[in-house]
């Protein structure tokens, strides 16, 4: 409860990426308006890297006064989106004619001949014009985004193309984003910008997480309380909190009319929108809605916890009615081949404690509570099946009999795809954690979110088909997809931050061949990105060296931890609106180390503690939760020699911090002449709040 947040330490410093982006391009300084057709071409900076482009002898200058002619419909409505993308980064725009026969300017067509991929194109740049071919339409939409970039690359109100060949198609059939908005919403005008920031990246398929236990986010017209209720969530701590200390429910949904909103705007820009209504576990918010629906003892809330909870769907008849009924609905609302059924951390304490769920797996032929899953998976698939669908699920689908037709989403790491396409299914590789993008991007990175550094090189260099995979088993990898889940992104500022330039990265391996990806060259490739992005007005996490440490004192991202892998960037409860202090705490064992701390002539150590909420579901993993008891009323901030050594020193903590939300306290500790690592932490189980460190300070 920290009444007064400061602004979060997110790093604004100078970024060592944007130097590199002020300083490359010099086609790029605004000049280009007086520069003559002999002048420096562009270097094309592209992303992700084509599969094949050859540089040739000749350019070609682009400016608002250039035809772009595009005959028939189709070559027509990607000149018009081509024009919006260069309105939208504010370049000049070629003057669009449906002229089938001019020789000069920009020609968009569409030739059965181009490309023997849907999604390929060719574009060549001669000394006469440019030309960008594909034999659908969404190829052509590529090879306008090709373009595009390469406009993009200048300011000026001139661009100099170099004359060039590019033949282009996609590596993998499936390049996706998933978005979580169950467990923070985003407005149907923000996916509108992901889905386009997506197609200027070339991703083509977006997996909308829609339902979990924190909010259901989707109108089902048969079943009203899922969005009468089920959207419903008073958020832990203060900011679940009204003025007068009353609860404060937010309620968000997407209606069916915004849905389809989304869905028709998606494929206009050749992207699919899968939805995902994860089954049977992750479904607190539809129990809440529907408690018959359910095996939970007693009445169960909207979830505001991160984690996993224990609530599962049951298996009566009437579940398995409501399922088809729901998914009836996903399927009007969603054209696309796929329906994703979740599958994920589906704990089956509750199946297990339940008489009822136990016959029931006994009249349905269930030999345990793996089998009963697969049954759930087996009935959807059927059920998808007969309506033209494919299922797609998370790897856990893989535990029980899985229908030979189901497509696996790897997320525990690798392992569950490679089982899975050596049993012949289709594969999208999307492994935690190195695409989760809800992880720091590098090492001074203080947006909220969950433990370890994903860095962009570890997402770059992260290979979906490895050499291992038997080569007749190699095509069953269809895609690779970045996870952004929300539970630590509050704000579309978090989450851009989180995704860019990350989703660079994933691009790209998505996209080019395998043979043509080289991170030094991406690296040379990615100012001109960054570039676009602020054009668009995309944000974007920016690199930056850390801050330099202080003699005496540091906050809880400056410190280490006994166990890094645990330690998580929270946000704090408030302020209700506006940036909030981010934490670096570990949740399971807390320890803020200060590693080789020069404690001579320090005889005091001061530390500024508040609380934030302790908001997490466990599950199995609640065992590991080792806080020390607490010895006194309120538990007290200990002060010990390593992670495990000798007490230093011993202070209680107060019932509740002072009214600033902080509280700070001082611990004598015996005089020490050499360096040695401190490490503070907080005894006691405060649940549902925790004490966390906010500053160190070594005192005389
Ligand atoms: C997942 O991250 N639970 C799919």
């Amino acid at each position: 409860m920290m009444k007064h947040a400061r602004p979060a330490l997110r790093i604004l410093a100078t970024a060592s990426l944007l130097l590199l982006a002020a300083c490359k391009h010099d086609a790029g300084n605004g000049n280009e308006a007086a520069m003559p057709q002999g002048g420096t071409p562009i270097v094309p900076q592209l992303i992700p890297m084509p599969a094949v482009l050859q540089q040739n002898e000749g350019s070609y200058a682009v400016d608002a006064s250039t035809p772009l002619h595009a005959s028939g419909a189709e070559a027509q409505r990607v000149a018009h989106q081509f024009d919006t993308y260069l309105a939208d980064a504010k370049r000049p725009l070629p003057k669009i004619d449906n002229d089938a026969n001019a020789n000069d300017g920009i020609r968009f067509a569409i030739d059965a001949s181009a490309s023997k991929s849907a999604e390929g194109y060719v574009l060549d740049v001669t000394k006469n014009g440019v030309q960008v071919r594909a034999s659908s339409e969404a190829g052509l939409f590529h090879g306008a985004v090709t373009l595009w970039q390469l406009l993009t690359e200048s300011t000026g109100k001139q661009t100099l193309l170099p004359a060039l060949h590019i033949e282009d198609a996609p590596r993998f059939a499936w390049r996706g984003l998933m978005l979580d908005s169950a467990r923070h919403f985003q407005s149907v005008a923000q996916i509108k910008q992901l889905l386009d920031a997506m197609a200027l990246h070339k991703l083509d398929e977006l997996h909308w997480h829609l339902t979990d236990d924190q909010g259901w986010r989707v109108e089902i017209k048969r079943y009203p309380l899922l969005t009468g209720i089920g959207d419903c969530r008073v958020d832990a701590g203060d900011a679940g909190l009204g003025d007068g200390g009353q609860p404060l429910p937010h309620c968000e949904f997407y209606t069916q009319d915004e849905v389809r909103d989304v869905v028709a705007y998606a494929a206009a820009r050749h992207i699919e929108v899968v939805p995902e209504f994860d089954i049977p576990g992750h479904a607190t918010a539809a129990i809440t809605a529907y408690p018959e629906l359910g095996t939970a003892p007693g009445k169960l809330q909207v979830g505001h916890d991160w984690g996993v909870y224990a609530n599962l769907l049951n298996n009566e008849q009437s579940t398995f009615d409501f399922l088809d009924n729901v998914y009836a609905e996903l399927i009007d609302l969603f054209p696309g081949r796929y329906i994703h059924i979740g599958g994920d951390e589906a704990v089956k304490d509750q199946w297990i404690a339940s008489p009822r769920v136990q016959q029931r797996m006994k009249e349905l032929g269930a030999k345990d509570e793996t089998a009963m899953q697969a049954l759930f998976v087996a009935h959807l698939e059927q059920f998808l099946v007969a309506h033209d669908k494919k299922l797609i699920g998370w790897d856990e689908i893989l535990e029980g009999p899985l229908p030979s037709d189901a497509t696996v989403m790897s997320w525990r790491g690798t392992d569950g795809g490679l089982a899975a396409a050596n049993a012949g299914h289709d594969v999208v590789m999307s492994p935690a954690p190195t695409l989760y993008f809800d992880h720091p991007q590098f090492d001074a990175d203080t947006a909220p979110g969950q433990p370890g550094v994903q860095t962009l090189k570890s997402v770059y260099d992260y290979e979906p088909v490895p050499d291992t995979l038997a080569a007749d088993k190699q095509a069953h990898i269809i895609g690779v997809q970045a996870n952004v889940w929300t539970e630590h992104k509050r704000t579309f500022a978090q989450l851009q931050d989180a995704l860019f330039p990350r989703l660079a990265a994933l691009a790209e391996t998505g996209w080019s061949p395998r043979d043509r990806k080289d991170f030094a060259d991406f690296g040379e490739r990615l100012p001109a990105m960054l570039q676009r992005y602020d054009a668009l007005g995309l944000l974007y996490a920016k690199d930056a060296p850390a801050k330099p440490l202080d003699a005496t004192t540091r906050n809880s991202m400056q410190l280490d931890d006994c166990n890094a892998a645990l330690r998580w960037h929270l946000e704090d409860d408030g302020p209700r609106d506006g940036e909030r202090d981010v934490y670096a705490v570990n949740i399971f064992k807390p320890c803020w180390l200060w590693k080789q701390a020069d404690l001579n002539g320090v005889a005091n150590i001061e530390v500024r503690a508040g609380r934030i909420p302790y908001n997490f579901q466990l599950a199995h993993d609640e065992a590991q939760r080792k806080f020390e008891p607490a010895v006194s009323a309120h538990g007290e901030l200990v002060i010990r020699a390593q992670c495990n050594g000798p007490r230093l020193a011993s202070v209680p903590l107060p019932e509740n911090p002072d009214s600033d939300g902080f509280v700070t306290l001082k611990a004598a500790i015996p005089t020490q002449s050499t360096a040695t690592d401190v490490c503070a932490y907080f005894t006691g189980d405060t649940r549902p709040n925790m004490w966390v460190l906010s500053k160190l300070t070594l005192a005389k």
